[in-house]
């Protein structure tokens, strides 16, 4: 029996449907080809996942494959690999041929040879010919790009392939094929449109669900079981780990045991993934109870005119960060008129007062990753040598502040919160008196958390926001909630 074989489960059977759905094998033909061509010269190496143990190694978590992988690939198998000849453009694919004991447990029929030939590689090897080939390359000087990995088994196959030390392979990766995946990656073609928009639909589902069927004395977790079912029957899932709680407050709550209780709000950041892998990301935030309470309505009212105006400016040639620190001024200007903020607008937001109540950027790049080629490395995604990352506490977290341009998909995403913990740091050491108003924030400590966020395309002349509208205003979500 081949090592292989141990590891297979049942879960592997899903996989192999799910390799049904590619986008037609000219696609990747193309991407691969574009990828050598602004590489230039050397051998590219890309590593697919493996298979991931969750309490003992063949009790495996869901396999998703890596999304570089996926998007030069199509290919959703675990434990195959890629080189690609940046000099002959000559593609070599490495992987493992399949056993009767295969077939008969696993449901693979198809051989290495017929795997790749989908994607139209007509060189396979198996999966240990990766050594020899890399080896013999650099022992004629040749260069080997290869991408930081982020899977333990990655960085194993790359110390001992290659002879770095795994603390430095992130350093030693191809800057050069970094930046060409993340230019090639970051505009999106209408196929992959297509599926982005599949998975906001199916978000969309989720989060009428969910304001449909919340109710005081459900726990979270019942919603997060909602969620992940709807997910699950129309795609892969959930794109992330889903954010469903009435402390909506701590940015990434990811605790679903709290029951909820009446007069409380539900912040719901639930995306889900499509079947080829492309995610969404969403947000809606309502009331436990049929209504918005009147400091509720106040508060939710900013944030949705902050992505409203965000949404309606949103064009190529302006840059994110321009979008970031508008949000933050219309949610200082709208704490302002509540009496939670005070002075300069303009001021305050460039001394970064607001982040008191937004700490975290307006949005990132959104695709095969719910934060998009994060694995290649922040900066390069987000920020370049003349746009370079604040060090502001708030506009620091902001994910891509570069210049938009038409295909770019993002999430606009702008939140007001109101953190005790943060509260009392900052009135403790003064921060900002004169622009916070910490006696009328006493009024607010238990007020949670209000995010909404949309995903939208960057057209010719502005945005197009994603799918089918999911409803967001006032009377839109109180109507979904009249039905308890
Ligand atoms: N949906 C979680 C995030 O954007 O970080
Ligand atoms: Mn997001």
């Amino acid at each position: 029996m081949r090592v292989y074989f141990k590891f297979a489960t049942f879960q592997t059977i899903i996989n192999y449907h799910i390799s049904h759905f590619m986008f037609s094998k000219e696609i990747y033909l193309q991407r691969r080809k574009t990828l050598m061509e602004k590489v230039g010269n050397g051998l590219i190496l890309l590593l697919g996942n493996g298979e991931v143990g969750r309490n003992y190694k063949a009790n495996e978590y869901r396999f998703r494959q890596d999304s570089n992988f996926l998007y030069y690939t199509g290919l959703e198998n675990p434990h195959v690999a890629a080189i690609l000849d940046a000099d002959s453009h000559v593609t070599h694919f490495f992987g493992h041929d399949f056993s009767m004991d295969d077939v008969i447990w696993t449901g693979y029929e198809t051989s290495l040879k017929a795997l790749a030939a989908k994607t139209g590689i007509h060189n396979t090897y198996p999966f240990d010919h990766i050594a020899s080939t890399l080896q013999q390359a650099i022992a004629q000087g040749r260069k080997i790009h290869f991408l930081p990995p982020y899977r333990h088994e990655n960085s194993l196959y790359l110390h001992t392939w290659l002879g770095f030390p795994i603390a430095y392979l992130t350093e030693k990766s191809s800057p050069t094929l970094i930046q060409a995946i993340v230019n090639q990656r970051a505009v999106k073609s209408d196929e992959e449109l297509r599926e982005m928009e599949a998975a906001v639909n199916t978000s969309r589902a989720i989060h009428i669900a969910l304001m449909q069927r919340a109710k005081a004395g459900m726990k979270e977790a019942e919603l997060v079981g909602i969620a992940e079912g709807i997910a699950r029957a129309t795609g892969n899932g959930l794109a992330y780990f889903p954010i469903v709680t009435v402390q909506g407050q701590t940015l990434h709550n990811h605790y679903d045991q709290n029951t909820l209780v009446a007069g409380q709000m539900m912040l719901a950041d639930v995306g889900a993934e499509s079947y080829q892998g492309y995610a969404a990301d969403i947000t809606r935030t309502f009331p436990v109870n049929q209504q918005f309470t009147t400091q509720q309505k106040e508060i939710y009212q900013i944030v949705l005119k902050a992505n409203e105006q965000i949404i309606a400016h949103i064009r190529p040639g302006v840059t994110y960060r321009a979008m970031h620190l508008m949000a933050a001024r219309i949610i200082a200007e709208g704490l302002k008129a509540l009496g939670l903020m005070q002075g300069d607008t303009d001021a305050a937001v460039e001394e970064g007062a607001h982040a008191l109540f937004m700490p975290h950027g307006l949005g990132h790049l959104i695709g095969l990753d719910v934060h998009d080629m994060e694995d290649l490395g922040e900066d390069y995604v987000g920020y370049t040598s003349d746009i370079v990352r604040s060090k502001q506490f708030g506009t620091a977290y902001l994910r891509f502040a570069k210049i938009l341009q038409m295909g770019h998909t993002l999430t606009v995403e702008p939140g007001i919160y109101f953190i005790p913990a943060l509260i009392d740091k900052w009135q403790k050491e003064r921060k900002f008196t004169s622009f916070i108003n910490y006696d009328k924030i006493s009024d607010y400590r238990n007020f949670t958390g209000i995010r909404i966020e949309d995903n939208i395309v960057v057209t010719s002349d502005g945005c197009r926001v994603l799918g089918h509208p999911i409803p967001k205003s006032i009377e839109a979500v109180e109507a979904l909630r009249g039905v308890i």
